[in-house]
């Protein structure tokens, strides 16, 4: 008969949406080794929240405490047991399966043989964080009308929690003329200009304002530009019936086929062949 318990192996993860709190107490039912070593369909998001756990064994052996995190991409390989120095290990799980706008927010700073990990955060983050694991399960479990949704939804708060605490995401403000060499380009994306006339409207040297927009945005000014002008041209081809060509003259490209190239780099598919696969 197949486990309808989460807790215990043999259970089937088919839903899209599963979460639970795992009470790991010394010599008790739970206290084996969760071993699953092609990992799972989905992801799993986990938070201790007492005691200890030893996740693998061997030379990628690491041990997770109180308001440590963890994030099993599918299958990376999971193999964890409460551990051996601590008389318990109680530990709060998600699984899910993720919807494609989150794959951001999915993969995090530092990653230890597959799994990624997130360590030693300030307690108030950790107690937020665990307030919405708590939410997160209620919800799942209530019979509220509109769970599944509501679960989702504050799963995305806790993924994108998660993915602002690493410590590579940037919080700084990005610098004014950087902005206002952005608002130009947006509302002119029409326009045939070039880096002279941005750099004028911010008040710097074309090389000057170069710089500071890569090191600020991580891209150059050009692609910048055009991610913009692609990000318009597909909502007016799924908004609008105007033919590509009009749209490409929009964004600011007079010359078709250089905005069918550029336009199927950043999305893969052609404008014409995007706006049949939405419509
Ligand atoms: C439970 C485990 C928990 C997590 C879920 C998916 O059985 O206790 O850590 O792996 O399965």
């Amino acid at each position: 008969m197949q486990n309808t318990d989460p807790l215990k192996p043999g259970y089937n993860f088919d839903a899209h949406l599963v979460a639970g709190l795992t009470p790991i107490i010394e010599g008790d039912e739970l206290d084996f080794t969760i071993d699953r070593p092609g990992g799972m369909k989905g992801y799993i998001i986990n938070l201790t929240s007492k005691g200890e756990g030893t996740i693998f064994s061997g030379e990628h052996a690491f041990n997770v405490r109180a308001g440590d995190l963890l994030l099993f991409p599918p299958s990376a390989a999971h193999f964890y047991q409460r551990s051996a120095d601590s008389a318990s290990w109680f530990h709060r799980w998600i699984y899910f399966r993720p919807r494609a706008f989150w794959n951001d927010w999915l993969t995090w700073h530092t990653e230890i043989n597959g799994v990624y990990t997130t360590r030693d955060l300030p307690k108030n983050v950790t107690d937020a964080i665990e307030d919405l694991f708590i939410d997160i399960e209620y919800t799942a479990k209530s019979d509220l009308p509109y769970r599944n949704d509501l679960a989702s939804n504050l799963l995305e708060q806790l993924l994108i929690r998660c993915k602002s605490v690493q410590p590579d995401v940037v919080t700084k403000p990005l610098d004014p003329r950087v902005i206002e060499a952005m608002n130009y380009m947006t509302q002119n994306l029409n326009q045939d200009f070039t880096l002279e006339d941005v750099a004028a409207h911010a008040c710097l040297s074309p090389s000057r304002l170069g710089h500071l927009f890569r090191d600020e945005t991580k891209m150059t000014m050009t692609q910048w530009r055009d991610d913009q002008r692609i990000s318009r041209a597909k909502q007016l081809l799924v908004t609008t019936h105007y033919s590509v060509n009009h749209i490409g003259r929009i964004v600011g490209y007079s010359d078709p086929l250089y905005f069918s190239r550029v336009f199927k780099r950043k999305a893969g598919v052609s404008p014409k062949l995007y706006r049949e696969q939405i419509t």
